[in-house]
């Protein structure tokens, strides 16, 4: 067990690889012992620093995936192997399975990498795992070949019906949920695509583990910045992994979220 140091520690970047038309994983010389679920602190001096969930950690190596969709995305997508970044963590809770359950995992956008790094840790623990990824077209889609090489049960819902079934990803977990059997719903991606994912699990009395997403800071519960109206938790500590129940008794959870001033932006 890696004991949790709060100061970023300069990593070498060894390898990029270039996933889809957004998204870029940059491959570290460096581990921090994570597990899936948990995130690191990213630090670019004299930009800024923010959350990014691990995508693998082998003990050796780490993997993030980074969706280009602002300044700092871009800056990460745009780093060239034997530059250096800023790492602090790992952070957060973990996504929490038994030997040989039955999990349902639905990924939007980059979600479908920690919930990558779930399937390989869950399949090696003899789990049956339904890995359904959705995006809005195929050129976009993140980790299907690799979770069909896992040898999970991989699903794939696109907008545009350009790969997989067309239409939503949620319609597929609806679908699975209806067959029975499932342990776990495991989600991250979009916020109302989660939302909706938790609303089914629950209908359906199955259990869920959401990755809750909020403008993070300090990665301690020491600012206060990613907390969820509600119970008030900090979503760095008591999340990002948070059971169904945490997220749906929150007022906020699938209606609005706060950026780095507190004000408050509706999805
Ligand atoms: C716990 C946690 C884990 C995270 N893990 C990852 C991860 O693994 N990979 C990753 O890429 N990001 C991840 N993020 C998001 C990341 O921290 C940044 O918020 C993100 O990279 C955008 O930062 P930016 O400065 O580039 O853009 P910003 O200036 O913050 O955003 C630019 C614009 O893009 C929009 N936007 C922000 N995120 C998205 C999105 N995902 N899709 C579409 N539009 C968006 C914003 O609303 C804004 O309009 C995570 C966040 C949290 C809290
Ligand atoms: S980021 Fe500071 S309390 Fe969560």
């Amino acid at each position: 067990m890696h004991k949790l140091d709060t100061r970023p520690k300069m990593v070498l970047i060894k390898e990029v690889v270039r996933e889809n038309e957004q998204v870029t994983t940059l491959v570290l010389d460096a581990s921090v012992g994570a597990e899936p679920g948990q995130f690191v602190n990213v630090w670019i001096p004299s930009l800024n620093e923010k959350p990014f969930s691990v995508a693998m950690d082998d003990g050796k190596e780490m993997r993030l995936s980074v969706a280009a969709v602002g300044p700092f995305s871009n800056a990460l997508c745009d780093k060239k192997v034997g530059e250096k970044i800023g790492v602090r963590g790992p952070f957060g809770t973990k996504f929490k399975f038994e030997e040989g359950e039955h999990l349902a995992l639905l990924a939007g956008g980059y979600g479908a990498a920690p919930l990558y790094f779930l399937a390989s840790e869950a399949a090696k623990k003899g789990c049956t795992v339904e890995f359904i990824v959705g995006a809005r077209s195929k050129g976009f889609l993140l980790n299907v070949e690799k979770a069909r090489e896992l040898g999970v049960n991989v699903h794939v819902a696109t907008d545009d019906g350009s790969e997989g079934s067309k239409g939503y990803n949620t319609e597929v977990l609806a679908k699975i949920l209806d067959e029975g059997g499932i342990d776990c719903v495991y989600t991250v991606g979009p916020e109302v695509m989660m939302y909706k994912a938790a609303q089914m699990a629950k209908e359906k009395g199955v259990r869920a583990q959401i990755s809750v997403e909020r403008y993070m800071k300090c990665g301690m519960g020491l600012c206060g910045n990613c907390c969820l109206d509600g119970e008030g938790a900090p979503t760095c500590v008591k999340g990002p992994v948070m059971d169904l129940e945490k997220v749906l008794d929150s007022p906020e959870f699938g209606h609005y979220h706060r950026d780095q001033l507190g004000n408050k932006h509706n999805f």
